[in-house]
């Protein structure tokens, strides 16, 4: 069969990598893909089309006899690519638009943990500057407040205001300056919650899930969880902050009533739920929702499933989710984000890569490309996270210590990357 990759990162690059190595799988597609897939050959090939050009990419799937699509990233979900698909009769993996808006309205994921009792932040939802001030003025009001945009900001639309100063400059930057336009209109303030974060992906087919192993993200671009907040700058996988009994928690508080609650609104959930967690002292909350695999953390999640992937997705819109095998490698994982220099700040792009021959002969190790271009025959650099390098291991500490092994084997100009991705965990 052929599949149908949308997205341009290296959670897609892994993706295709994943689809490739299963053995019923033709050709993989991917729009618009990466250098990195460019340049993978085989079954793999990029099509130049936006993973918002919907009507295109319906169009490339039913020419090219492609059976599956896999939507990688949020936009094209929010825009309805799955109920475009469906009307045409073609099999795609994710949420349809209405069932996306846990991750695509804040307000409704938080108002729909608060009818399910689905352990999150209090929360209230302000619609103009002068409400929300008047809240943050409120003598009874705690610091740290959490200040939300509703809409879809590229994960950029969340302060964290540590006093009332940086909270009303939020709303003003919210609210008058509508840096976020439209997706600020509506603003959710939230109690601050304390403990770790962990990443938690199912695979459903809307009443049947399947779990990947927990993961954690590092998303501020300095060591020891310093500077500013980037899409993700490395991943590990199995987490130990996630319990056997943290784990089943999720299940029973969060997964399963999340599933039950959107079927019985109506808006029954399909394809990877992604749950955002804030673990304290073995309780778990939902800090988000997301419609979609995680980046980085699909890069290390991906190469732990042992079992089928495609075949999985297949199931997952087929309604069978619970009859294929879904097994993990007993192996840890981590993954490296090596980023242009002055990212999440401006940075430059068009910089000459070099990969050392040695990579390539590196056993499990995978390097997942983010931000690249294969131009010209030579791979540029395309963008702020530029590769994830992956490495498996019979531990987390040898899986950490091979990756940063194949960093060292990749250079640019102004390559950029956290020394510390892993240590929480050892
Ligand atoms: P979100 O886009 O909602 O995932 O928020 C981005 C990041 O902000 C999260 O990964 C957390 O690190 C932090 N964050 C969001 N909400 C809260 C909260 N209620 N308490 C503490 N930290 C939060
Ligand atoms: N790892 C963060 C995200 O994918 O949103």
């Amino acid at each position: 069969m052929n599949v149908l990759i949308i997205g341009s990162g290296a959670r897609e690059h892994a993706m295709c990598w994943s689809a490739a190595l299963s053995e019923g799988v033709r050709r993989v597609f991917v729009a618009p893909g990466n250098g990195g897939t460019a340049l993978m050959g085989g079954k793999v090939s990029n099509v130049p089309l936006k993973a918002t050009s919907l009507d295109d990419l319906l169009r490339f799937a039913v020419d090219n006899d492609v059976e599956l699509t896999v939507v990688g990233s949020e936009s094209p979900l929010e825009l309805g690519i799955v109920d475009l698909f469906r009307r045409a009769g073609k099999k795609i993996v994710g949420p349809t638009q209405s069932a996306a808006r846990l991750e695509s309205s804040k307000l409704f994921s938080k108002e729909f943990m608060h009818r399910h009792g689905i352990p999150t932040a209090g929360y209230s939802v302000f619609r103009d500057a002068q409400s929300a001030s008047c809240h943050i003025g409120l003598a009874e009001t705690r610091y740290p407040q959490v200040i939300k945009a509703s809409g879809l900001c590229a994960g950029k639309g969340v302060y964290i205001a540590l006093d009332k100063e940086q909270a009303l400059s939020a709303i003003r930057e919210l609210f008058e300056e509508r840096i976020f336009g439209d997706a600020g209109n509506e603003v959710v303030i939230e109690e601050f919650l304390q403990g770790e974060e962990a990443s938690v992906f199912a695979l459903t087919d809307g009443t049947a899930y399947r779990l990947f192993l927990p993961a954690q993200d590092h998303k501020r671009i300095g060591d020891g969880d310093t500077g500013k907040n980037t899409g993700g700058m490395g991943a590990y996988a199995p987490a130990p902050l996630v319990t056997a009994e943290v784990m089943q928690k999720v299940e029973e508080r969060i997964i399963q009533p999340t599933l039950k609650g959107m079927r019985d609104e109506g808006a029954v959930y399909t394809g990877f739920l992604y749950v955002g967690l804030m673990i304290d002292n073995a309780e778990p909350f939902v800090v988000e929702y997301n419609a979609r695999m995680g980046d980085p953390e699909c890069q290390v999640v991906l190469p732990l499933l042992k079992s089928d992937f495609v075949q999985a997705l297949m199931a997952s819109v087929d309604g069978s989710l619970d009859e294929v095998p879904f097994e993990m490698h007993r192996k840890s994982a981590a993954t490296v984000v090596i980023a242009s220099g002055g990212y999440p700040d401006h940075y430059e792009t068009g910089k000459p890569v070099t990969l050392s021959d040695e990579l390539a002969a590196m056993e499990d190790c995978m390097l997942f490309h983010a931000g690249t271009a294969y131009e010209e025959r030579q791979l540029v650099t395309a963008g702020g996270r530029v590769f994830s390098v992956t490495a498996l291991g019979s531990t987390l500490r040898e899986s950490i210590d091979s990756a940063y092994r194949a960093v060292e084997k990749i250079s640019f100009e102004g390559a950029c990357y956290r020394t510390d991705i892993g240590a929480k965990a050892l």
